[in-house]
């Protein structure tokens, strides 16, 4: 990593444009601009910000600000989230700003301003994408952020990085980004319909898939001192539907999983019913029809699904993995029917057995794809 901040010396000059989203943002937005304006003074630096009909004011705010200062421009529009005012913004500084370079970052102070000099360095050094990034060595939070909130990132950090393939980034839900233009328009940004905060992973994704060159560096993220965050909880469902969709339209290896599930399903259920049909008790039937439907998952797994990927170790070796994740599984589902059983004993068997699939189906996915079948080249995006 390098630069120390203040005194980077911009090799190339290519006209940086800082896109930042306001939403009632009124006790920060002057401060702020002053802040950047006294520290990026070239005239080849725009600042555009992207305010939503702000309540409080602030739209007013940066039109007074930007009397005293053309670099600064702002852009108007109705309030439909944090994504949808960074790809009207975003867009708006590519097609009508000149922009060469795309610095994201929050209005809040979250992001200290002096920082976006070491990602303009690392783009002046060739790189396509500088993330500010919380979650590599050097990089934190601050400690005033709630337990809730540190678990919530850190886990939605790994989950987009597991599900969504972005095993590559630490922090894939930064929102202080430099990014190069050309790397922007390949990722085809204006084409982006997430219009909560789960447009961070989305862009990410997008640019990674268009072959961009990412780097991180360390930020230490403050917690605003004033005004209140706008992350909702509707922002964290549409989050976790986003990662998973993610790796379903991309991953084909997701979808094949999925099918083999989907029959390995239908085997377990079908053989359940005919063994419970046959006689067989309940509780003899169901663990009998999940080793069935592992069996053949396995099958169709390694002579499809997986069929691609070049195995690691010796064949033993992936023998006794094979065994430890069908006990797993078979342990887990089987769990789940006899305590479900258990708990409704009036309930139609063969639903039971159902539901005692999905936890073993979630934790089947993740260790064959991971362990058992795990790919031996780790690329930027899996
Ligand atoms: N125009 C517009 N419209 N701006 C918005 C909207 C919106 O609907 N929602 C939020 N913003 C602005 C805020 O005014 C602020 O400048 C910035 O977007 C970030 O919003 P915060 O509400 O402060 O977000 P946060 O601090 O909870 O979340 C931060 O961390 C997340 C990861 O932990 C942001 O950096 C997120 O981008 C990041 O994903
Ligand atoms: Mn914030």
């Amino acid at each position: 990593m390098s630069g120390t901040g203040d005194n980077v010396k911009r090799l190339r000059s290519s006209r940086v444009c800082f896109v930042i989203p306001t939403y009632n943002e009124a006790a920060n937005v002057t401060p702020l601009l002053a802040r950047l304006t006294g520290l990026y003074r070239g005239d080849d630096t725009a600042f555009l910000i992207v305010d939503d009909e702000s309540p409080d004011g602030t739209a007013d705010l940066v039109r007074e600000f930007a009397a005293n200062d053309s670099r600064v421009r702002l852009l108007e529009g109705k309030r439909r989230g944090l994504g949808d005012a960074y790809v009207r913004g975003i867009t708006h500084a590519l097609n009508n700003l000149g922009a060469q370079i795309i610095v994201q970052m929050d209005a809040d102070f979250s992001h200290d301003p002096a920082d976006a000099h070491k990602l303009l360095a690392h783009l002046d050094a060739g790189t396509d994408v500088a993330i500010g990034s919380r979650y590599v060595a050097g990089g934190g939070i601050d400690a005033r952020w709630s337990p809730a909130r540190r678990l919530l990132s850190r886990w939605g950090n790994r989950l987009a990085r597991w599900v969504a393939g972005l095993a590559a980034v630490h922090d894939c839900t930064a929102g202080f980004k430099a990014i190069n233009a050309d790397a922007l328009r390949a990722a085809q940004v204006e084409k982006i319909s997430v219009q909560g905060y789960a447009f961070q992973v989305v862009l990410l994704h997008r640019l990674l898939a268009a072959g961009a060159r990412v780097v991180e560096e360390p930020i230490y993220f403050r917690e605003r001192e004033r005004g209140h965050t706008k992350l909702g909880v509707k922002d964290i469902f549409a989050f976790f539907c986003h990662i998973w969709w993610l790796r379903l339209t991309r991953h084909r290896t997701f979808i094949k999983f999925a099918l083999t599930g989907l029959s390995g399903a239908v085997i377990n259920l079908g053989s359940f019913q005919i063994l419970l049909d046959l006689g067989l008790h309940k509780l003899l039937a169901s663990p009998i029809a999940i080793e069935l439907s592992i069996v053949s998952n396995f099958l169709i797994n390694n002579y499809w699904t997986f069929a691609d990927r070049a195995l690691t170790g010796r064949k033993r070796v992936r023998g006794m993995k094979f065994n430890l994740v069908s006990l797993a599984t078979l342990t887990l589902s089987y769990a789940t029917f006899v305590a479900l059983s258990a708990l409704f004993p009036s309930a139609l068997p063969v639903l039971l057995q159902g539901l005692g699939i999905v936890p073993a189906a979630l934790l089947n996915y993740f260790v064959n794809s991971f362990w058992t079948f795990r790919d031996i080249k780790p690329r930027g995006l899996r």
